[in-house]
């Protein structure tokens, strides 16, 4: 165990954990931050998508002393502003089915959006986070209504 310092969604914390411990189960388990998913835990299907100084990344395959003193952003932290746009357009779109997967999916684009990245940048991104109900019609549609 070892005290790493973390900041997360624009909170410092000090946290006892195993450094190699994947920053996915210091957020859920540690911080009580359940809003970023466990899903496949190899770095494949993306629910578990966080910001790591703005990129999107994966957090079941980053060890958290890696990230110390990186800006962490949660799917809880892009929801302290409800009037985002990626929400009310998930909401009007009613692109959700289980939403499992929803909280990577929205965390990929809206690193996606925030560096102004074109539409097929954005699908090739969004292309390799996984959705099990197939909802990939209506996130195309999101997409193309936040991105005209
Ligand atoms: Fe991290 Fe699948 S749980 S990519």
């Amino acid at each position: 165990m070892s005290k790493i310092n973390l900041t997360v969604n624009k909170k410092n914390y000090s946290v006892d954990v195993d450094p190699d411990t994947p920053l996915l189960w210091v957020l859920r388990d540690t911080l009580g931050l359940t809003g970023t998913k466990y899903g496949c835990g190899e770095g494949i299907c993306g629910s578990c998508t966080v910001h790591v100084d703005g990129n999107a990344e994966r957090s079941c395959i980053l060890s958290v002393k890696n990230v110390e003193g990186s800006e962490i952003t949660t799917i809880e932290g892009l929801a302290e502003n409800p009037d985002h746009p990626i929400f009310k357009t998930w909401i009007d779109l009613e692109v959700s089915q289980c939403g499992y997967c929803q909280p990577g999916q929205i965390m990929t684009l809206a690193a996606m959006l925030n560096k102004n990245a074109s539409k097929s940048e954005i699908e090739n991104e969004m292309s390799s986070v996984l959705c099990r109900c197939g909802t990939y019609h209506r996130i195309r549609k999101a997409v193309d209504k936040l991105v005209e």
